[in-house]
């Protein structure tokens, strides 16, 4: 510790000199958040000419297909390397075995085909879990109120194969089903689909800052019960390591922490230990929360926005999912 801090003290030593002006605060400092390190998730829902408000999301609208290609150009022209997408889905196709998961033509797959089709040279990242298809609201398969983890990584391996027929790059489990990344490699490698790259959520906690992400695909209505058996206690770190060692054991390309804020102690622990691409979810309740203090004259979103994305860097991350990322970037080109 002392030979990396050599100090000699007061008043040879002045730490206020290297913060004395913008250009000297810019050339000393230690971490940068560029938009090549943004994943900006979107939610699409079905129709045409759909642009629906999010109600708890203030800014964030669900799209229709016909309007991602647009939005996502927006964002590759932005520098935004990936997109992640979440639909909305109507309750009518919410069943006990989640079989719209793995509709080829589903939402999701139909999202990916339209910002193929528009966007080519953007990345697409599309969530592998059944909660959004599923009439429980559960990420798993539900039997006599259990969450069913065999029974799922099956269903998990065909939502994930559409997903990348339909041209998806980065497929990425947030179910927390156990072995679920590596069932879903073998599904992977098994239909020749060798590049298709895994982002794991690898250490995603059981939260309440998804409330409004919930609103917003519409499967908090649904969801019977909580996702304790699944989903991480917010007291463990060892078992967040454990975790990310397996998804590492089975294949993942890249890592996940989530939430992001209230967990970067556990960001730094992984990044420090497994040195592999890693990311982190600043997920629905931090981006409310910002946004909704923002809107009511509490803060000041843009700088309370590059902060918080800010500290996802110090501790580590390689980049980071925020539904802030089109504002950020955009803010980052202004500079
Ligand atoms: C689905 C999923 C969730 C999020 C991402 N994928 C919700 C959940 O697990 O209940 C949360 C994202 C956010 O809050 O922004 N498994």
């Amino acid at each position: 510790m002392t030979d990396r801090f050599p100090t000699a003290s007061f008043p040879a030593t002045r730490m206020r000199r290297n913060r004395r002006t913008d250009w000297l605060r810019r050339l000393v400092r230690e971490t940068q958040l560029t938009a090549d390190d943004l994943i900006w998730p979107i939610f699409v829902v079905d129709g045409e000419n759909q642009r629906l408000p999010v109600e708890s999301m203030p800014g964030v609208d669900r799209l229709s297909c016909d309007l991602i290609g647009d939005a996502v150009s927006e964002a590759r022209d932005l520098g935004i390397p990936m997109v992640a997408i979440f639909p909305y889905t109507e309750d009518t196709l919410k069943t006990p075995d989640a079989r719209e998961a793995y509709n080829p033509e589903n939402l999701v797959c139909n999202a990916v085909r339209a910002i193929k089709m528009a966007v080519p040279d953007i990345g697409v990242m599309c969530d592998v879990a059944l909660d959004p298809f599923n009439s429980d609201g559960h990420d798993g398969l539900v039997r006599d109120g259990i969450i069913l983890n065999d029974e799922t990584l099956e269903v998990l391996c065909k939502q994930a194969l559409v997903q990348a027929e339909a041209g998806c790059d980065v497929i990425a489990p947030s179910d927390m089903m156990d072995g679920r990344i590596g069932a879903i490699r073998t599904a992977l490698d098994g239909a020749g689909m060798t590049d298709t790259a895994i982002m794991s959520y690898a250490a995603k906690y059981a939260s309440g800052f998804y409330d409004p992400f919930r609103d917003a695909v519409g499967s908090g209505g649904a969801l019977k019960g909580d996702k304790k058996t699944y989903q991480m206690d917010p007291g463990n770190t060892d078992e967040a390591m454990r975790e990310t060692a397996l998804d590492i054991a089975e294949g993942a390309d890249m890592v996940m922490v989530k939430p992001g804020l209230p967990y970067l102690d556990v960001l730094y622990r992984v990044k420090q230990a497994f040195g592999m691409p890693t990311f982190a979810y600043n997920v629905s309740g931090e981006y409310a929360m910002l946004r909704g203090a923002g809107e009511a004259g509490r803060l000041d979103y843009p700088n309370v926005l590059m902060e918080t994305l800010s500290a996802f860097k110090r501790a580590g991350a390689d980049g980071v999912l925020t539904y802030g990322a089109v504002d950020a970037a955009k803010i980052l080109k202004d500079r």
